[in-house]
């Protein structure tokens, strides 16, 4: 099946309480193959990515690449060759097809200013989980020398060359950092990013940048150094496997009290889920071609954990962690400290028997900037809870694959809704549940 006819289907019920087992491939990370694409906006030679999953979130960068003038297309072994050799800027009207579907649009700012020294972004999308301002990517692009137009459904910027800067971002947003490293490889003079982001998906975006011939170097206390090239090359990469899908599984094997092996999924850059999952009585066996997820013991154990920047434990593993929680003996704490409304998903849990509460203290050591906001940012789960079966409508991706952990933990028979949702960061949810013999049953 298509993706697009994929994502027409739109409810999956689920018959919970069987224990999940079995083999998932996991692929290229959703958060880098879409930023891998648009570094190859960049050059005017080819450029390859090799493992490419087959995710809603990169077939919308297909369609913005082909928009823009460039030429994209898979070729065998899931790899995807584009060649940007002309990249004109959309039509306004045009840009709007890309309006509200993902975070993607506003990172092409870079390579459209450096080869057109014109840029349009629509609207952005992404997963509904609080405010998700601009304001970085807008500041960080001003420092760079861009003009910068601000209407109510788009950006407009202008520069002719964008040249080097010191910029300090208030925050390490993955997206900001991707923006400098994207806008200044190209610029005149020499960049100094502090207070940088320095998740592995940055790394990758470096990895590939160095590929096609920029300097960057990472230096310590979270400071980029990029100095400015005139030109980029071509470049061949292998995307980086999904570490947030693969903790995904994991958390499923450990809650149906099942056991995954998640092949391509690799212990470097999980290694702060994988202490945190074996603190709550999660087992694992890293192998060289994946890590095999199950429960150690008979129960697991609850604990207290915080979502931080990298290195430490990652918003996107909170979720589907959460689920895990609630089958867990005792209280645990989750304090989310990246973003304000990532727990929009717990009230429909509740409906389902969890026992959970949310509180607008922070419940942790790390100083949190929601502390002072009205938000409900800390969680405490007390488990283990039999959960029931429910009508579920799905917020956001990573609350959504939660809510099919749950599902398949719960007694009874579930309905989710808006499962399209979670293709656009699942590859073949569907088929890889079916490999683990979960009744689910798509409308
Ligand atoms: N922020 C601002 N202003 C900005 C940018 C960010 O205030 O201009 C704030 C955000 O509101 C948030 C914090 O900074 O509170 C961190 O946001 P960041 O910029 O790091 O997030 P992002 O780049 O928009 C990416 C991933 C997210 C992931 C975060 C954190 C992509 C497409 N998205 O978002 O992934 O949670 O980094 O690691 O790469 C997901 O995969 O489900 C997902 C939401």
């Amino acid at each position: 099946m298509s993706n697009a006819k994929k994502s027409q289907v739109n409810i999956l019920d689920i018959k919970g309480g069987c224990q999940l087992e079995g083999e998932v491939f996991v692929r290229g990370a959703k958060n880098t193959v879409p930023k891998n694409m648009v570094a190859a906006l960049l050059t005017s030679d080819s450029c390859v990515i090799k493992n490419i999953a087959h995710i809603v979130d990169v077939d919308i960068m297909c369609d913005m690449i082909e928009a823009l003038g460039s030429n994209v297309r898979f070729t065998r072994n899931h790899s995807l060759q584009i060649s940007a050799s002309s990249l004109a800027q959309m039509p306004l009207e045009q840009t709007w097809a890309f309006a509200n579907k993902s975070r993607i649009p506003i990172l092409t700012c870079g390579p459209l200013l450096a080869r057109n020294g014109h840029a349009i972004v629509p609207a952005l999308g992404g997963c509904q989980i609080g405010d998700r301002p601009i304001d970085f990517h807008i500041e960080v692009l001003k420092a760079l020398g861009a003009r910068i137009e601000i209407h109510d459904t788009h950006l407009e910027m202008f520069a002719n060359r964008l040249r080097g800067a010191k910029i300090r971002l208030p925050y390490p947003s993955v997206g900001a950092t991707e923006q400098v490293l994207l806008s200044s490889v190209l610029a005149n003079g020499v960049t100094e990013l502090s207070n940088a982001a320095i998740e592995p998906e940055i790394m990758d975006l470096i990895a590939v940048l160095q590929k096609m011939g920029a300097i960057i170097s990472v230096d310590t206390h979270r400071v980029i150094t990029i100095h400015g090239v005139d030109k980029l090359s071509g470049f061949n990469h292998k995307a980086l496997p999904d570490r947030l899908e693969a903790a995904s599984w994991a958390c499923l094997a450990a809650a149906t009290k099942g056991r995954i092996f998640v092949r391509g999924a690799e212990q470097m850059n999980m290694l702060t889920f994988l202490n945190a999952f074996r603190q709550a009585g999660g087992a694992f066996e890293i192998t060289e071609s994946g890590i095999e997820f199950w429960r150690a013991d008979k129960t697991l154990k609850a604990m207290a954990l915080e979502t931080d920047v990298h290195p430490g434990f990652m918003t996107d593993w909170q979720q589907p962690f959460a689920v895990m929680l609630t089958q867990a003996n005792g209280l645990s704490v989750i304090h989310e400290t990246v973003y304000e409304g990532r727990f929009g998903y717990i009230e429909a849990f509740k409906s389902m028997g969890a026992q959970i509460q949310l509180y607008q203290r922070c419940l942790g050591q790390i100083s949190c900037r929601f502390a002072n906001r009205n938000a409900l940012h800390s969680a405490v789960i007390a488990g283990p809870t039999t959960l029931r079966g429910a009508e579920i409508h799905i917020p956001d991706l990573r609350g959504g694959f939660s809510y099919i952990i749950a599902a398949l933990v719960a007694n009874g028979a579930s309905r989710l809704h808006n499962i399209r949702l979670i293709h656009r960061g699942y590859e073949n949810i569907i088929e890889k549940l079916r490999a683990l013999k979960a009744n689910i049953q798509e409308e």
